[in-house]
């Protein structure tokens, strides 16, 4: 049986109700499956493939996600590792001239805004995976801020627009990508 390491970084249970998902597919697929929350810097040795995601913020992936790449970086090179980001809301994206999902979630490759971008690329290039998938996220204005720059954000006048509220989770898609992944 295959062992699978899911990782996840979440601030508002997001991302970790997709990688629940997920872990759930490759379960009934046959997988030996073990999630964990990037916070708690787990090691990632002794597992045959990794699926390693985070909510997007600002165009960046949260910070336990990143150093969950860098402290792994080599050993993940040499296995299977699929990526997905969780983010945007709909309509949020500033990049309305394309419709790559990594540009409209983690903004452009070069030039301003790009930080976020160029740090998992360079990690991605490090690590080649198999995919790195986008899917839309969830915003629930309810659920308190959990950083001072989301807070910030929320004050916005325009941040309406910017952060539309629902749940745009697509449970066919992540389980059809599940599905692949154990494939
Ligand atoms: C303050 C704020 C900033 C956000 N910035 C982005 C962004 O730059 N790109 C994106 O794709 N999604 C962005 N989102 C949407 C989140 O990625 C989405 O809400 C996601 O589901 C959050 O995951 P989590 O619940 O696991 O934390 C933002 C959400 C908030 C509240």
């Amino acid at each position: 049986m295959p062992k699978v390491q899911v990782v996840y970084a979440s601030r508002h249970r997001g991302t970790a109700g997709i990688a629940a998902r997920i872990a759930e597919v490759l379960r009934s697929e046959g997988a030996d499956v073990v999630v964990v929350d990037a916070v708690k810097r787990p090691e990632a040795s002794g597992f045959d493939g990794y699926v390693i995601g985070s909510g997007v913020y600002i165009g960046s992936w949260l910070k336990e996600a990143t150093e969950f790449l860098e402290r792994n970086q080599s050993m993940l090179a040499t296995r299977p590792v699929w990526l997905f980001s969780s983010g945007p809301l709909p309509g949020s994206s500033k990049a309305t001239n394309t419709t790559d999902p990594l540009t409209l979630a983690l903004g452009p490759e070069e030039g301003p805004g790009s930080g976020g971008r160029r740090k998992v690329s360079s990690l991605s290039a490090a690590i080649h995976p198999r995919d790195h998938r986008v899917f839309l996220g969830a915003f629930d204005p309810n659920d308190p801020p959990k950083s001072l720059q989301e807070r910030l954000v929320r004050l916005m006048p325009a941040s309406k627009q910017i952060l539309p509220t629902g749940d745009f989770r697509e449970w066919d898609a992540i389980e059809a990508w599940a599905r692949e992944i154990a494939a």
